[in-house]
């Protein structure tokens, strides 16, 4: 069988989930309401220290009511330059909210942007120049390697966001990992944002669904927004138990994901010219030697049996998540090594 790390979205629910889907309470979400989404968006709202949640179908279309409910057309928002908003939401940012995008570099020696770095980035008020209405943040940061942004940085970005005036975003898709992995509470993450989304779909295992949460005005926006994107759902209580369980269950086994993230890049090792990027939680990238293509060590380890992903043409992925255990990300690990060092062998 196939031992596939491309993604913590690739999970199956289990027996008990479907179970818990099929025993759902269900009513029209469009209409009067659903009473299992109900529940989860106050458990979640709950859970971040804000005021109201809600439901969407995925983490991009909550991430994008999210900056909506900030950002005005013609300004900008501002984003870590390797942010999921830039790279992976089919610039939906420009085509959904009218606003541009402003990256921002990370500084050297750092792999995600500070306070530091996005200070640079907020000009004086000008005849010329665009605004930022809303600077959005990503924890745990996908593309460095699942990073933790620690609080302390998320603060100084609020600090700084506030002095401007400007509404934070907060992109935490991987917020549970970010939470398991320091000790630090959702609901202290929570804080330094005015809008949180938190995927359901990764780590926590459901079939699909993402939680966006903040203060009950600015929630009544987004629930006029995600309309507006076709994302009002009927019977969606079947998904809702799904998530529901999922908090009872799958949240406090995160640090095994952890663990068994680290297993695997011990057991891909240390090769020449390679590097391993050491995981702070369920994601490990590895950067590829000279010469060697994401796409041939790719090939080579699905034909051995492992499945990661091609991150970018030198950076290959794998993620831990809760349908792969110790012994399968050990295994994972060795077939990739030897995968890395056929196609350096093959690239001499
Ligand atoms: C950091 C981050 N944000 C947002 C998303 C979007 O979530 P979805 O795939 O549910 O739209 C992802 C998905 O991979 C992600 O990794």
């Amino acid at each position: 069988m196939l031992i596939d790390i491309r993604s913590d979205t690739v999970t199956r629910p289990s027996v008990a989930m479907r179970q818990a889907m099929a025993n759902a309470e269900v009513g029209d979400d469009v209409l009067e309401g659903d009473p299992t989404v109900r529940r989860l968006e106050a458990r979640c709202a709950a859970l971040l220290g804000k005021e109201s949640g809600l439901f969407f179908p995925s983490g991009s279309m909550a991430n994008m009511t999210g900056v909506a409910v900030h950002a005005s057309i013609g300004t900008e928002v501002a984003l870590d330059e390797a942010a999921h908003l830039i790279y992976g939401e089919m610039a939906g940012v420009a085509a959904l909210c009218g606003a541009q995008v402003r990256p921002v570099r990370a500084g050297a020696g750092r792999s995600v942007m500070s306070a530091d770095d996005l200070r640079g980035s907020i000009r004086p008020p000008s005849k010329h120049d665009p605004v930022i209405s809303c600077i959005g943040v990503e924890n745990t940061h996908n593309s460095s390697g699942g990073k933790v942004v620690p609080l302390a940085e998320l603060r100084a970005i609020r600090e700084l966001a506030d002095e401007h005036g400007i509404p934070v975003h907060m992109d935490g898709a991987r917020l549970w990992n970010a939470s398991a992995a320091t000790g630090t509470s959702l609901a202290d993450f929570g804080a330094i944002a005015h809008t949180v989304m938190l995927s359901l779909s990764k780590g926590l295992g459901c079939p699909v669904g993402a939680i966006l949460v903040g203060d009950a005005p600015t929630m009544r926006r987004a629930h006029a927004i995600r309309k507006r994107f076709g994302g009002g759902m009927r019977q969606s209580g079947i998904l809702a138990a799904a998530a529901l369980y999922a908090l009872d269950v799958n949240l406090e086994r995160l640090a095994d994901d952890h663990a068994n993230a680290r297993v695997f890049a011990e057991a891909v090792g240390s090769i020449e010219g390679a590097s391993v990027v050491p995981p702070d939680t369920n994601i490990v990238m590895i950067d590829l030697p000279p010469g060697v293509s994401s796409a041939d060590v790719v090939a080579r380890a699905e034909r051995a049996g492992v499945l990661i992903s091609e991150w970018n043409p030198t950076r290959v992925r794998g993620v831990a998540h809760l349908d792969v255990d110790a012994a399968a990300m050990t295994q994972a690990g060795a077939v990739v090594r030897d995968a890395i060092q056929a196609s350096v062998a093959a690239a001499r």
